[in-house]
């Protein structure tokens, strides 16, 4: 593909000491903003994410197989994409420029039934997943799945937070408990009536003129369309076909296959905020070309978020007087992406904006009820890192530890 280089990804493998793996994760975030992370399944040998994303791929296949009427009953309109089933022709994320041809099932963590996270629901945040009955294992194994890679995150950023001269809970404690999603998609493959007319490029991204069989034709038509993730970061679980391309820092688009052992993490939004640009949130797209369009394409995205009232802002060594990107409570940068790229009205967008701002407790209540709620169910992720309400705060303002 002309202009278009195959390019080495960064790595980072978690076997290496921990300041060997901070160094080159920082390295490779700052130069590229994504790196290819191996040696999880050893540092989380229970986890086993290899076999349980496996089986993830193999379930989601099954239900995308599933009749369109019995998906679509597993729509929920009312939630922004957020859970459930989303049917193609919705979701826009690389904006007017492109049409996006895929569909996707979107799950959340797994909320304990006591848990204070609870209190968000009636919000429409943190909601329970849907059952699907048709494929009854789909759900369970993305949950789980969830769970392992925020142990994952856990180990990650307490070592980039410590070569980054941070308390080694600054990053992980934002994100334990996070609304991060698993987001499954499917990129249908185009049926044989359907003639492919021309192919050109868009903002440096292959996109095809279609004609279906009743004559009406789609120009621009890609698999997602380039864009940058509202989230810290995500991580990609493979992806068993060509098609994805990753912009490097120099504008050099870089195609992404899966290798079966490792996870790329790339940068979202969030991190590129925190870092006052210093680790660039990397644009993305997934092309679907002549050789390509004729195959269905999986993938499996998780999206890495902190509680909706953590504060987005410059991390605390990074900060300058003159602040590059405004404080923002994350709840508020999400919803506004979720306007953008299609789902909510300006109406629906504003007055959830105005429950983030004014229903929601402070983190920091949160963050001590939560830390109660481990404490007494022997769980434990902020608690990993933090004693009391006093040091979590502290670290969020100051980044290092109190001297006590
Ligand atoms: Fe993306």
């Amino acid at each position: 593909m002309s202009g278009q280089q195959k390019v080495q990804i960064p790595t980072a493998s978690l076997i290496d000491s921990k300041e060997v793996f901070g160094r080159d994760f920082d390295r490779a975030w700052g130069e590229a903003g994504f790196v290819s992370v191996t040696g999880y399944n050893e540092v989380l040998p229970d986890a086993a994410i290899d076999v349980e994303k496996a089986r993830l791929y193999h379930a989601l296949e099954e239900f995308m197989r599933l009749p369109q009427r019995v998906k679509l009953s597993h729509h929920l309109p009312q939630v922004g994409g957020q859970r459930g089933y989303t049917p193609n022709g919705i979701e826009q994320s690389g904006g007017r420029a492109f049409t996006e041809w895929r569909e996707h099932v979107m799950v959340g963590p797994r909320i304990p039934p006591d848990h204070p996270l609870r209190e968000y629901q009636p919000y429409k945040l943190y909601l329970d997943n849907p059952d699907l009955p048709e494929v009854p294992q789909l759900i369970p194994i993305a949950e789980n799945l969830l769970e392992s890679l925020e142990q994952l995150d856990f180990i990650m950023y307490e070592r980039l937070a410590e070569h980054l001269g941070l308390h080694s809970g600054y990053f992980s404690a934002r994100l334990a408990w996070g609304d991060s999603s698993l987001r499954l998609h499917h990129y249908p493959k185009l049926e044989d009536d359907v003639k492919i007319i021309t192919d050109k490029k868009v903002d440096g991204v292959t996109v095809l003129t279609v004609r279906f069989p009743d004559g009406s034709t789609i120009p621009n038509l890609v698999r997602a369309g380039k864009h940058t993730d509202v989230d810290f970061s995500a991580s990609l679980l493979g992806a068993e076909a060509p098609g994805l391309y990753i912009q490097a820092r120099d504008g050099t688009a870089v195609a992404y296959t899966a290798s079966p052992d490792s996870i790329v993490v790339n940068t979202g939004d969030y991190a590129q905020r925190e870092s006052a640009g210093k680790y660039p949130s990397s644009a993305h797209w997934v092309e679907m070309t002549e050789q390509t369009a004729r195959k269905d394409r999986f993938s499996a995205v998780r999206f890495t978020h902190q509680r909706p009232r953590v504060l987005v802002r410059t991390m605390p060594t990074l900060r300058t007087p003159e602040a590059v990107y405004p404080d923002e409570f994350e709840g508020v940068l999400l919803l506004q992406r979720l306007w953008e790229i299609g789902y909510l009205a300006p109406e629906e967008r504003d007055e959830r904006i105005q429950v983030v701002r004014t229903k929601l407790m402070p983190d920091e209540d949160l963050v001590a009820k939560i830390m109660k709620w481990e404490k007494e169910n022997g769980v434990r992720k902020i608690t990993r890192y933090f004693d009391d309400i006093k040091e979590y705060t502290h670290v969020m303002a100051a980044g290092i530890g109190s001297v006590r």
